[in-house]
C-alpha cells in the first residue's frame, strides 16, 4: 500500500512502548476503511516494536515505518538498521532527519540526504523532517534556515510519490505550543515554492508536526496548505490518536474546504 489521498496522518512513537503496549495501542485504533483512499495512516514504532505493531493491525490499512535508517544497505555498522532491513520487516516508509536526531545524534543535512536517498532506492517512502528552533524563529530568519535545511537534505531521487516533507518547528515539539495558522501557512507556502523550483509541478505533500492534539488537529488539517500531520505525544494514547484520525476523516468527507480547493489536486 502506498501513501495516497488528501491527508497523511502519522504516529511517531519515538522511544516509547513495549511490545505488549504497542499491541494494545494498535488494536485500539479505529480506521474508517471506506475512507482509506483519502486518509493514509502511518505508524513509526521503535525498531523493536515494528513486528508487534504490524501483527496487531486489524487490517492492512495502517502503514508501518521506521524512525530512522542507515545510508548504507549492509556492512560493518554496529547498531545500525538499513533501509532494505526495514523493507524486509514490512515497513513502507521511514522518517529521516527528525529534529531529535539532528540534535541528539548530530545528524547534518548531508547525512539526512544520504539516508533518504538510500531509503527511496530501497522502495521506502521518506518523511523528511525540517524545522527551526526558537532562536531562529525569534531572530526572524526561520524561512531561510528551513529552506536551506530542505535544499541540503532533499534526496536526488525525490518525487511527490516517494517523499513527504514534515515541517516541525522545534519549539513546538513536545512543548504543547503549536504553531499558529499564519506561521504554518507562511512556512508551508514557502516550502511549496522551493519544492516547485526543485521538483517541478508535482509537489510532495507537506505535513505539519509539533504538539498536534485532538483539540487542534481539525483546525490544523483544515488548512489547505497542510497535507497531514506527524504526531508524537498524542499518538501514544489510543483515544487521542483516534480523535485526530476522526478529524482527518471529517475533513476529507467534506469535499469543499475552507478555500474551496481540493487537496486531491496534486
Ligand atoms: P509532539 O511530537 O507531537 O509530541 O510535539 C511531534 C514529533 O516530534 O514528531
Amino acid at each position: 500500500m502506498a501513501v495516497q489521498g488528501k491527508l497523511f496522518v502519522v504516529a511517531n512513537w519515538k522511544m516509547h512502548l513495549t511490545q505488549q503496549a504497542a499491541t494494545e495501542l494498535v488494536s485500539a485504533l479505529s480506521l474508517h476503511e471506506d475512507s482509506s483512499s483519502e486518509v493514509t495512516v502511518g505508524i513509526a514504532p521503535s525498531f523493536l516494536t515494528i513486528h508487534a505493531a504490524k501483527a496487531s493491525r486489524k487490517a492492512d490499512g495502517i502503514l508501518i515505518g521506521g524512525q530512522d535508517c542507515y545510508p548504507v544497505d549492509e556492512g560493518a555498522y554496529t547498531g545500525s538498521i538499513s533501509a532494505p532491513m526495514l523493507r524486509d520487516a514490512g515497513c513502507s516508509f521511514v522518517i529521516c532527519g527528525h529534529s531529535e536526531r539532528r540534535t541528539h545524534q548530530q545528524e547534518a543535512s548531508h547525512l539526512v540526504r544520504d539516508k533518504a536517498e538510500a531509503a527511496i532506492k530501497s522502495g521506502l517512502h521518506v518523511i523528511l523532517c525540517v524545522g527551526e528552533n526558537a532562536e531562529f524563529r525569534e531572530h526572524g530568519s526561520y524561512l531561510s534556515f528551513v529552506e536551506t535545511q530542505l535544499r541540503e537534505s532533499l534526496p536526488k531521487n525525490a518525487s511527490s510519490e516517494k517523499l513527504t516533507v514534515a515541517y516541525e518547528p522545534i519549539w513546538a515539539i513536545g512543548t504543547g505550543k503549536n504553531a499558529g495558522r499564519t506561521d504554518i501557512e507562511e512556512m508551508h507556502d514557502h516550502l511549496k515554492a522551493v519544492l516547485h523550483e526543485l521538483l517541478g509541478e508535482k509537489i510532495p505533500r507537506i505535513i505539519y508536526g509539533g504538539s498536534v492534539k485532538p483539540n487542534n488537529a481539525l483546525e490544523i488539517m483544515s488548512l489547505p496548505v497542510v497535507d497531514g500531520v506527524l504526531v508524537g505525544g498524542a499518538s501514544l494514547d489510543a483515544a487521542a490518536f483516534n480523535a485526530i484520525l476522526d478529524a482527518a476523516y471529517q475533513i476529507t468527507s467534506n469535499q469543499t474546504r475552507d478555500d474551496g480547493r481540493s487537496k486531491a489536486a496534486k
